[in-house]
């Protein structure tokens, strides 16, 4: 019998219109466009204003629309969605229950997992696995969060580095030589001290003394996260690069999580990857978490050709990290240009502008 696999047949992705620049940024709290850009590597992000009243649902939603358009996917087809966040809309019901319930997914179930920044990794992973069994034929993966709902921007130390956005994938069945081939995946708990939110859960409950000491936010320690994401990334690379005889001779392209630039290039020096076989967007989308690595395919999705090999890698809260081995599986270019204008309203960015304001950016 032959083997299935699981392959991406098809990205969709959105981000708000509302564009946080570091001008800006430096207004709300002490900070200057250079240390924001020699530090971390940030100049713009998307903002979803508190006051529109949209959770990170929206956003996947949106995602999941344009991934329905250029796949051509019947709704009725899809027989689960997967969500990787840490800012659902609310604790219960889950955001995949909104996204399916508003697209009229009817024959979808659907959860949230909840893997912090290594998110999509784990969910991308199960996906495949549902598939790889035979039983399922079409998968959405979605990654994507509304960091600005939990940055506290009284705290130069973290809020310049979040934005808001979600993409989402289509992961269907192959036999061909192509799809996500391995994965190298950890969690090790130690990470609680150095990145978490103290309140808003069963353990803290939210109270008004909760919400006074501002117990409703990120809260980093930016050295420590640093050294152990270089680290357990960089680790994770080689891993899967070592066990798949990978070398920067035949890895088309990295993808790394979006959290520093300066994270993103060393772990990519470990493997000796060339920077423009790195994909890179932390300039103009900064750190989304979940959302990080599907945007990254979303506005690559143009270079990218079949038979290309990627490697993942993510690291986040928890501590939760890994790396993934995928071999693309179609035309890119194809693909992407059947990207319609019509689902960017009024007011939001086309794909075209955005490709205009990065190059602004560079
Ligand atoms: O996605 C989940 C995983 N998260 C990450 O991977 C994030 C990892 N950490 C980082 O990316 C970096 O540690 C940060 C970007 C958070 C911070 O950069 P850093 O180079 O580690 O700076 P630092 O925290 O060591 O602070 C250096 C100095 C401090 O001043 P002093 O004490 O040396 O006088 C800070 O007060 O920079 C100061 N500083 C700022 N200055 C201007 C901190 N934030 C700012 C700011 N603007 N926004």
């Amino acid at each position: 019998m032959e083997r299935i696999n699981a392959m991406i047949t098809g990205v969709g992705g959105y981000v708000p219109d509302y564009i946080l620049d570091n001008e800006e940024m430096s207004r709300i709290v002490d900070t200057s466009d250079e240390w924001i850009m020699e530090r971390i590597g940030v100049k713009t992000r998307h903002i979803l204003k508190p006051e529109q009243g949209r959770g990170t649902s929206y956003m996947m939603k949106r995602a999941v629309r344009q991934l329905l358009y250029k796949t051509q996917a019947e709704p009725d087809s899809i027989e689960a969605v997967i969500c990787a966040t840490t800012t659902p809309d609310f604790h219960f019901p889950s955001t995949a229950s909104l996204i399916i319930g508003e697209l009229k997914l009817r024959n979808a179930f659907g959860f949230d997992m909840e893997g912090a920044c290594a998110g999509f990794l784990y969910a991308m992973e199960a996906a495949a696995n549902y598939i790889r069994s035979g039983r399922y034929k079409r998968i959405i993966v979605c990654g994507g969060d509304h960091m600005s709902s939990m940055t506290n921007y009284q705290d130069r130390n973290t809020c310049p580095i979040f934005g808001d956005g979600a993409a989402c994938v289509m992961m269907e069945p192959t036999t061909e030589e192509v799809g996500l081939m391995d994965g190298f995946y950890r969690v090790d708990g130690e990470g609680y001290e150095y990145l978490h939110m103290e309140a808003g859960g069963s353990r803290n409950v939210p109270s008004h003394e909760t919400v006074d000491k501002r117990l409703h936010f990120v809260y980093q320690e930016g050295r420590p996260v640093f050294k152990h994401a270089v680290t357990k990334m960089s680790d994770a690379v080689e891993r899967i690069a070592k066990r798949n005889n990978l070398t920067k001779d035949n890895i088309a392209w990295v993808v790394p999580h979006q959290a520093n630039i300066r994270i993103e290039s060393a772990v990519a020096r470990r493997i000796g990857v060339e920077e423009d076989h790195v994909m890179i967007n932390i300039d103009h989308m900064a750190n989304t978490s979940g959302g990080t690595l599907p945007l990254c395919l979303w506005e690559y999705e143009p270079q990218l050709k079949k038979g290309d090999k990627l490697i993942f890698t993510a690291f986040g809260a928890g501590f939760t990290w890994g790396a993934s081995y995928l071999i693309w599986g179609y035309d890119g270019a194809a693909e992407a240009a059947k990207s319609p204008a019509q689902f960017y309203k009024e007011g939001e960015m086309t794909r075209e502008e955005w490709y205009k304001l990065r190059a602004k950016n560079a």
